[in-house]
């Protein structure tokens, strides 16, 4: 098939283009290439090229620069998820777009399902769901993925803080959130789903995480283990005790209904993907063996 992932230089970006390449031809674009907010532009770059599917991964991803910046958050997440949708429709393409639990308020007792009300707290959450309505709208054949408290090698995530914060000050030790939940997800294994999902032929709404949930802390806890940093202490403090300017949801778990309904929610555990991350950045040089 030919594929173009639009917002490719990003962290999920970077590793789906890799996941797809062995399979299908594939063309990823960076933002300095195709701005999603253009939908002039997109045409131009993307009719000539045959797309039989756009994956977008382009986003405004700094939650709290969105909560201080709301006329960016709407104008990547909302406007430029809608032109990424009327510009697969223009070109008859299919649209894979990525969203996200934050769509969720955070406070229901069991894991979101697919249909279950969204009520984002914060601009970030909001925004992204009001991409996620326009795609609908824009484009025929859409799907739209939510996913979860995301990691991997390329770019800026909560891990990659945690190593860094481990690496500068392992005597004092860290302090990390023990009332946020969720499932963390590492973009390698929700990139290999997005690749089963271009060739499932049911278009919709899905949710993709890894299997299981933890709070932040047990997170952080699990990865110094695996990174052979055990010995480092991390205590568990309260939301309020670190305040930032947005909202974030207390445990907005995704549950893969969508997934297990058709018979293929084979996600491994949250354990599992950090393990295999940390795998990877041993292997990149980037940790010790
Ligand atoms: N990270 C998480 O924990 C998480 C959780 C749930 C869902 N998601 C969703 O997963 C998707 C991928 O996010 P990620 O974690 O890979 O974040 P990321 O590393 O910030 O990647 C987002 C990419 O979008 C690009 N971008 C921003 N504005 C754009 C524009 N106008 N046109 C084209 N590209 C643009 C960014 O480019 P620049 O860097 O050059 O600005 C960046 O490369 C997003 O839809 C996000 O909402 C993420």
């Amino acid at each position: 098939m030919r594929v173009v992932v639009l917002g490719a230089g990003g962290m999920l970006g970077r590793d789906l283009v890799t996941c797809l390449a062995d399979r299908h031809e594939v063309l990823g674009l960076t933002r300095s290439e195709a701005d999603i907010t253009d939908l002039g532009g997109l045409l131009r770059l993307i009719e000539p090229l045959r797309t039989e599917v756009i994956v977008n991964c382009g986003a405004a991803t700094d939650v709290d620069r969105c909560e201080r910046e709301p006329d960016w958050a709407y104008r990547v997440n909302a406007w430029g998820a809608w032109a990424a949708a009327a510009a697969a429709e223009q070109c008859g393409a299919r649209l894979v777009h990525v969203s996200t639990d934050f769509v969720f308020s955070g406070d229901a007792d069991r894991p979101y399902h697919e249909w279950d009300t969204t009520g984002p707290v914060n601009v970030y959450g909001a925004s992204k769901l009001a991409g996620e309505l326009a795609v609908f709208r824009a484009c025929r054949r859409a799907s739209v993925v939510r996913t979860q408290w995301l990691y991997g090698r390329h770019g800026r995530s909560f891990p990659r803080a945690i190593l860094n914060a481990a690496a500068k000050r392992p005597e004092t030790g860290l302090k990390v959130v023990a009332d946020q939940v969720g499932s963390p997800t590492y973009t390698v294994h929700l990139a290999e789903k997005l690749a089963w999902l271009l060739e499932w032929p049911a278009d919709g709404l899905y949710h993709v995480s890894n299997a299981g949930e933890c709070s932040r802390h047990a997170w952080a806890c699990r990865l110094l283990q695996a990174a052979g940093m055990p010995e480092i202490s991390i205590a568990p403090i309260a939301s309020s005790d670190w305040p930032l300017p947005a909202r974030r949801p207390a445990r907005s778990t995704l549950r893969r209904y969508a997934l297990e309904l058709a018979g293929a929610d084979d996600l491994l555990s949250w354990e599992a993907g950090v393990d295999a991350f940390v795998a990877e950045l041993r292997a990149a040089g980037e940790l010790p063996g």
